[in-house]
Parts: structure tokens; C-alpha cells; sequence
């Protein structure tokens, strides 16, 4: 069996677009969405509409909260805010009731999890790992997938010489084999806001029956994801960071 795996779309359309051509071009049998589906992007109803048509597994991420009133918005910094407000104002109500009913992680899914932060807390950021060894001991499953951070890659756990060394890919592999007895937190990265340095579109496909993960970046029409955030009156730091990548 063969998973696509996205997060953190943030209503980006021609993100989510790019993505979706080139995993149809490698192949996969269900698609699974880590949270964050709404927020920041201008697209936020095409977006939910194409999450709730295709995706076969949803968790809900921090945005989805707060742009339903699921969750308020008090502690996200202002740019934030403003987009979680305009978001709810444009999302149709079946969107955002859609959005409002997705439920917290994680969820297993054949023999991994999914969340949205961490195994012990879905608001948890995983981006050291100091942080990440704290979490681990949570999981459930040897493979949780995490979004969040907007940060493809994540971290394995070995046990050596009787302790549990928790290290953080520095490069992220395309093609990463797990080892049998280590545990693994793997971020597919940010579908349509990208953190990490890199302004491509990133996405993972997990081979379940292979223990096989593949990380992918895709090229997108940024120019056009740009243009409708200064369109619809967003802040424009959502705009310029898609370019960097940060
Ligand atoms: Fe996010």
C-alpha cells in the first residue's frame, strides 16, 4: 500500500495542485492529511473541497480551530490572527463544518499514526531534537507522521549501548529505509507554506509494506499564489514568505 502524505496546505491551491500531478505521476492508493488544511492561503474553500473529495484520513491541525471557532485564536501572532478571521468569513458552511468535525490525533492508520504536532500533544512543535525525544516516548506506533513545523524531514530514535539516541535528519533523505528496531517521527513537510528554506511544495509517499518513506519538492506557480493574497487583502508577509521559503 502506498500513502500520500500532506500537510500544512494552507489553503494554497496551486500548491496543492502541483502536488497532486506529480504524486499522480508515481502512483499511491490512499491520501492522508496531517492538519492545517485552511489558514494563511487565499483558497481556503477549493482547498477543503479537494481535502474532503480525496483525502481518505484527516487529522485536524491548529488553523482548522481556529478559522471554525473550534479553537480561538488568542495566542497566534497577529498575521496569523488576521488570516483565521478572514478565513472564517470566507470558508462556505460546509467547509468549515467539515473542518470543525475533523478530529484530534492521533489516528492510527495501517501500522503508523498520524498527528498534527506531536504524539502527546497536537499544539506540540517537533523541531529539535531535544524536543522530539521528549515526544517519542509517546508514540504508539514505530512511524508517526507529524506535520506542524513546516519542516520536511524529522527524526529517528536507536537504542545504543542501552540508551535511546534521538537525532534529527540534518539532510533529508529522498528515499529513507527504516531500520526494524528504530523509531521514526517523519514530517512530509509543508504542502503549501514551506518553512525550511525551500519555497517548492513538499510532500511525502510512504510504501507501508516496504517501511520505505519518500520525500519529495515540487515547483509551483508562487507568482499566481502571491497575487491572490495581495488580492484578497491578506497580510503581505504571507505572500513574500512562500518565495523564501521561510
Ligand atoms: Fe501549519
Amino acid at each position: 500500500m502506498r500513502f500520500l502524505i500532506l500537510s500544512d496546505i494552507h489553503a494554497n491551491w496551486e500548491a496543492l495542485e502541483a502536488v497532486s500531478a506529480d504524486a499522480a505521476t508515481r502512483g499511491f492508493d490512499l491520501v492522508l492529511c496531517l492538519g492545517d488544511v485552511v489558514g494563511y492561503g487565499p483558497n481556503p474553500n477549493e482547498v477543503a473541497e479537494w481535502v474532503t473529495n480525496h483525502a481518505d484520513v484527516v487529522v485536524r491541525g491548529n488553523h482548522d480551530r481556529a478559522c471554525t471557532y473550534v479553537g480561538n485564536h488568542d495566542s497566534f501572532h497577529p498575521i496569523a490572527q488576521h488570516s483565521s478571521t478572514w478565513t472564517r468569513e470566507q470558508l462556505l458552511p460546509c467547509h468549515s463544518d467539515w473542518l470543525a468535525q475533523l478530529p484530534r490525533g492521533p489516528l492510527q492508520v495501517d501500522n503508523f499514526d498520524l498527528v498534527h504536532g506531536a504524539p502527546d500533544d497536537e499544539d506540540r512543535y517537533l523541531f529539535d531534537s531535544e524536543e522530539a525525544a521528549a515526544s517519542i516516548r509517546y508514540a504508539a506506533e514505530q512511524v508517526t507522521f507529524f506535520g506542524h513545523t513546516h519542516v520536511q524531514g524529522g527524526f529517528v530514535a536507536r537504542r545504543l549501548h542501552g540508551t535511546t539516541e534521538v537525532s534529527r535528519f540534518h539532510k533529508v533523505p529522498a528515499q529513507l529505509a527504516l531500520e526494524w528496531d528504530s523509531l521514526y517521527l517523519l514530517n512530509p513537510g509543508s504542502v503549501g507554506q514551506p518553512r525550511d528554506g525551500d519555497p517548492r511544495a513538499a510532500y511525502c509517499i510512504y510504501e507501508a509494506h516496504k517501511s520505505v518513506a519518500h520525500f519529495y519538492r515540487v515547483d509551483y506557480d508562487i507568482r499566481t499564489a502571491q497575487e491572490k493574497i495581495f488580492e484578497a487583502g491578506l497580510p503581505e508577509e504571507l505572500a513574500y514568505r512562500l518565495a523564501t521559503g521561510r
